[in-house]
């Protein structure tokens, strides 16, 4: 008997025969990787010389305000839809309060005003969290050594406010605080801002995949203890399906999943369930492994496409990537 009930026994069936030749391939190729799936988080800094390559992310650098527009129109020729900027401040105007972090002028809003009015259409994603501007480096206000959860919310709306006000099309709660998509939800259609999406990090793991990303954005350094006590612990799969299902039930328009390629389990899990639009982040420490190990020539090239493939075999509808300019050159 075979294992799968239509498949024919050897040698009636060959799976082989399918295998031959590309004409053959193609034809039976289940899923597509295409520009068109890949957001692209750029790194954008107030600092002056800062933008200069991340030695932990060989290959990515942060731009300027000014320097964002050729990202934004290089990825508008390479048809990827859309970007998401992460800021990277100045060290000076982070506080315990963080109120940089809603500041109409900080680094991350002129940077969403400078790529709409470079290319309009270009889709821009935000990150809303605290930790760019906190001087701790939480992504929430911090006292007495707790991270509080709801004197958060209220900043991440002010946040999301701001951003909206600048242009954003896609808001991205990354801080993992309760409550807060019905929070940001609520405040934008009270201020007219009905068709701003969110994209919710839902099921965001507190994960040691992001160390270069905390080198990036200058949060490294300044991080007091870990995240433990609002990220999910990485052992928990169905703790991350109420996570999803409760953003999706407070308004969020689509969910991410975060770190991609250890949890496409989670993917996978996500799409089926909800059937709501999910996206992966492949994070940072995910683009160090595979960039180091090419550079090293440990791996070839084709293992980025590969990986990103995977995401949309796990049901992903996109995938957000450091990966995306080279990626989108290579498939054009
Ligand atoms: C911060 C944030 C992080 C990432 C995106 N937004 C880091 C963290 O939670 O510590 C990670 C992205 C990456 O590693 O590429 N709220």
């Amino acid at each position: 008997m075979s294992p799968h009930p239509i498949l024919a026994p050897f040698p009636m069936s060959r799976p082989r025969r399918l295998r031959r030749t590309q004409g053959l391939r193609d034809m039976v190729t289940e899923t597509g990787l295409s520009s068109k799936d890949l957001i692209w988080p750029v790194f954008v800094t107030e600092v002056e010389g800062a933008d200069i390559e991340i030695p932990s992310m060989p290959g990515v650098s942060r731009y300027t305000v000014d320097s964002v527009k050729g990202a934004a129109e290089q990825a508008a020729k390479l048809g990827i839809p859309a970007i998401c900027i992460f800021p990277h401040s100045d060290e000076a105007l982070r506080t315990e309060t963080c109120e940089r972090a809603w500041d109409p002028d900080n680094i991350g809003n002129r940077a969403i005003r400078a790529v709409k009015e470079a290319v309009p259409e270009m889709l821009v994603m935000t990150d809303i969290a605290l930790d760019p501007y906190n001087a701790n480096g939480h992504d929430g206000i911090v006292r007495n050594g707790i991270i509080l959860n709801d004197e958060t919310v209220e900043c991440l709306e002010r946040m999301a406010l701001v951003q909206a006000e600048a242009g954003a099309d896609i808001l991205g709660p990354s801080d993992m605080m309760d409550g807060r998509i019905g929070a940001l939800r609520r405040a934008l259609e009270k201020r007219g801002h009905k068709d701003v999406a969110i994209m919710s990090y839902a099921a965001k793991y507190a994960s040691g995949f992001y160390g270069p990303f905390r080198d990036a954005v200058g949060a490294a350094g300044r991080l007091v203890g870990d995240k433990k006590t609002y990220q999910i612990n990485p052992a928990n799969r169905e703790e991350a399906m109420r996570c999803v299902a409760r953003d999706l039930s407070e308004g969020a328009d689509m969910v991410m999943v975060k770190p991609g390629m250890p949890y496409l389990d989670i993917c996978r899990e996500v799409r089926d369930r909800f059937g709501a639009p999910t996206f992966a982040y492949q994070v940072s420490g995910e683009y160090a492994m595979i960039e180091g190990a090419i550079r090293q020539g440990w791996l070839s090239r084709d293992v980025v496409t590969e990986s990103l493939l995977a995401f949309r075999r796990a049901g992903c509808d996109g995938i957000l990537t450091y990966f995306a300019p080279q990626v989108a050159e290579a498939l054009a």
